[in-house]
């Protein structure tokens, strides 16, 4: 078993580094989409959700642990009032190099000069349908519209990259994954399509793989080559050999990414999960609101990290406890 501290990572129990830390800093959303809702939603009571302070103190403790790069997710992200602020204090924290958030975009626009100006450096957009009616009926009744307005302010301020996340849904929306790859070929978009992970019942969902997803575009859009993207997840990314746009594949579930997991999560009410797909969470608030020092909350990240799985039980086992939304992907 390694476990080290360097000065880029700690490493887990399987040799992995871990720099990458996503905070969830809200559980709620203005949108209902249908595979992240569960009928009935509660939400968190505001004295269980960490302070922006808190979140800082955590981050700050975790950047000398090696984390170099955070993700700000939700729920929605910017449903939670001057998240900018937040920003702006992980930016002054000594190691953290990329801050970047993901949001459904619909309050986006209002937001993203100040985001950028408090130092956020990139942003990834979930967009399931391009037909303003389907975008309706899957998100619960807001605008696609709204959608766009915000990708184009974010690119206007200087944003980048904005990565499409699309979720194919097999009868759903798998339709449009042609369409969706055109904005790539023609319009110099970033898209990510994303295979549907069954969260609520294994393998309850028949899942499009993304070596169909491929094909379907090289038929009907021209012949991918691989490239890069600026990023610290889990995509592969192609082009059509000309132009900026690139394809991004993420595929959970038939080529399962976990060797190369990078990440731990912090949800809004302060516990860390080691593994999206895991119901494992270790409890730093408590430590945080009763005056443990910095040893004990470097203690806990370690334990967090440590306990990271080797991998994801997604065929064997559904995830119980949290929903997507809870823990921002
Ligand atoms: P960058 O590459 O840095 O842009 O970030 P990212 O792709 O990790 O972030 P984003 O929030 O856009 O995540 C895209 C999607 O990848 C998520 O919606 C999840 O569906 C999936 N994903 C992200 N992280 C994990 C992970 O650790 N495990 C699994 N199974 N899926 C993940
Ligand atoms: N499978 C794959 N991706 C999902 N997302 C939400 N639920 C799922 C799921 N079951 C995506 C959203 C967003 C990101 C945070 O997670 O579309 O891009
Ligand atoms: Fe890491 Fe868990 Fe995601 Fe696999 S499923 S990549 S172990 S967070």
């Amino acid at each position: 078993m390694t476990e080290g501290n360097c000065i880029t990572g700690t490493y887990d129990a399987f040799n992995r580094r871990v720099n990458y830390l996503r905070i969830s800093v809200t559980d709620r959303c203005n949108l209902r989409c249908i595979y992240c809702s569960d009928g009935e939603i509660s939400h968190l009571g505001h004295n269980d959700i960490l302070s922006y302070e808190e979140i800082a103190r955590i981050t700050r403790v975790a950047a000398e642990m090696g984390v170099t790069h955070v993700r700000l997710t939700g729920g929605e992200p910017l449903v939670r009032p001057y998240v900018a602020n937040l920003v702006s204090l992980l930016t002054a924290i000594p190691g953290i190099e990329d801050i970047s958030l993901t949001t459904n975009g619909t309050l986006l626009e209002a937001q993203a000069a100040e985001l950028k100006a408090a130092g956020l450096k990139r942003i990834n957009v979930s967009l399931d349908s391009l037909q303003p009616d389907r975008f309706t009926r899957i998100t619960g009744g807001k605008n696609l519209h709204d959608v766009f307005k915000g990708m184009a302010e974010a690119h206007r301020v200087g944003l980048s990259p904005v990565k499409i996340n699309m979720v194919v849904m097999p009868g759903i929306n798998d339709d449009e994954i042609v369409d969706f790859a055109k904005k790539a070929r023609d319009e110099a978009w970033h898209v990510r399509f994303i295979e549907y992970m069954p969260f609520d019942g294994a393998g309850a969902e028949p899942v499009l793989t993304v070596s169909e997803i491929k094909d379907r575009i090289e038929t009907s859009a021209g012949a991918l080559w691989a490239c890069c993207l600026n990023g610290a997840g889990p995509a592969n990314y192609y082009s059509f050999g000309s132009g900026e746009g690139t394809i991004g594949f993420i595929r959970p579930v038939s080529h399962r990414f976990c060797g190369q997991c990078n990440r731990l999560r912090l949800t809004a009410d302060g516990k860390l999960r080691p593994c999206l797909l895991n119901d494992l969470e270790i409890d730093i608030r408590s430590s945080i609101r009763n005056g443990g020092g910095e040893a004990e909350l470097k203690a806990l990240l370690r334990q967090a990290i440590m306990a990271k799985p080797e991998r994801h039980y997604l065929e064997e086992a559904a995830v119980g406890g949290r929903q997507m939304r809870q823990i921002g992907g």
